[in-house]
């Protein structure tokens, strides 16, 4: 069906089994299902391998995210350690990953798949030079993350798409930020898109949730083995809770992004503020590029201060802000990434990114924004 995204958002999947009518989608809290005769199924086992409430929410972010497939996990770092069980440690794999990544996408990366004979090299891919000399004959999937948390650097998708076409690299990105309200991996050449659902999908900091969409039907059925193997699904209740989510994504998008532009012209104005980076600011670098590959620019900034003491002095006196972890959701969160996000990066390599005692990071959320903006005046120009 061609309907327009907002539309899709209710409507892409209708649960037709249900035979009240309920408009919202059935909670089938179960762990199992009856068989109605020996060698027979209703078409559900067991909901570690298949549950409907689930299936509902999959359904919605493939049809959304326009792949051939998605499968929902209990978060989105379960989402990507699972999806790191697609390689072997005999092929001596290698990944390339964007060099400024959440910072448990990092953990995972070092401490994890490192130890399990999976080599992941990081490259600034926004740099197409830089990406396709990290470039090898062992690379085997490219990990993008766009924009970029939290310095908002912005790759060219379809260009890395390029670079890597008919090599046997999986293109993975992770479109967390600009969900598939503003962008839409897929169509610009990715195999794979992964989704923390905690945050922008679900939206209202109620729920963790994670996210694989597959290209391609071989894959897809690839990660539903690992999945249903190793066992970290979304629950029922969370399934629903995402797709209750979804249904408002687009207003969600549209007023938090319109927030956001009005928050990161007013921070530019600030002479406390050193710097700031939002990519629907036209001088971004990366503001042309984001226009042309995606229909939106987001809700998320980073912006500089004077100094740590004025970092951490507004940490402390925001009110409406809570200074809290995470992102994407109705209320607008303040996170300071070296103590928070980006605390397990090792030093020299966070500091070498820009991510000093002097960053802070806002998710800007639907309140009215004299309101935000009212607070960050009274947390910012009350500073030391
Ligand atoms: C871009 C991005 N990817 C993945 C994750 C991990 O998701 P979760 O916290 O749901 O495990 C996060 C979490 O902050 C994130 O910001």
């Amino acid at each position: 069906m061609g309907m327009k995204t907002e539309t899709a958002c209710l409507h892409a999947v209708r649960d037709k089994t249900h035979k009240t009518g309920s408009v919202a989608a059935p909670i089938y809290q179960t762990a199992t299902f009856a068989h109605p005769s020996v060698g027979e199924s209703t078409g559900y086992d067991y909901s570690r391998s298949g549950n409907p409430t689930r299936e509902h929410v999959e359904k919605l972010l493939n049809a959304l995210e326009k792949g051939a497939g998605a499968l929902a996990f209990s978060s989105g770092m379960a989402a990507i350690g699972t999806l790191m069980e697609l390689f072997s440690p005999c092929e001596e794999p290698e990944i390339i990953a964007t060099d400024d990544l959440y910072g448990g996408t990092v953990r995972l990366f070092d401490r994890i798949s490192r130890k399990n004979g999976i080599k992941v090299n990081y490259a600034d891919t926004s740099n197409l030079p830089e990406f396709e000399s990290a470039v090898t004959g062992r690379t085997k999937a490219v990990f993008i993350e766009t924009p970029t948390n939290p310095m908002m650097k912005v790759t060219d998708i379809a260009a890395v798409r390029e670079i890597t076409a008919g090599k046997g690299i999986l293109l993975i990105v992770d479109n967390t930020f600009l969900t598939p309200y503003f962008c839409n991996p897929v169509s610009l050449g990715a195999d794979i898109v992964v989704h923390s659902g905690t945050k922008y999908l679900s939206g209202h900091n109620d729920t963790l949730s994670g996210f694989l969409v597959a290209a391609g039907a071989e894959i897809l059925e690839r990660l539903r083995f690992i999945q249903k193997t190793t066992g970290a699904v979304l629950s029922p209740f969370d399934s629903f809770l995402v797709t209750r989510g979804i249904k408002t994504l687009a207003v969600r998008m549209e007023k938090a992004q319109k927030n956001a532009l009005s928050v990161a012209k007013w921070l530019k104005e600030q002479p406390k503020v050193t710097a700031v980076r939002y990519v629907g600011l036209p001088e971004h670098p990366a503001y042309e590029l984001s226009r042309k590959q995606a229909s939106g620019f987001g809700s998320m900034i980073s912006f500089s201060v004077d100094s740590a003491e004025t970092a951490r002095s507004v940490l402390n006196r925001v009110e409406l802000i809570l200074f809290a972890e995470s992102l994407g959701g109705t209320e607008t969160l303040i996170t300071y990434p070296v103590t928070q996000t980006h605390a397990d990066v090792p030093e020299e390599r966070r500091l070498s990114r820009g991510i000093d005692e002097r960053l802070l990071r806002l998710s800007v959320g639907i309140e009215a924004e004299e309101d935000i903006i009212a607070d960050l005046e009274n947390a910012l120009n009350l500073s030391a």
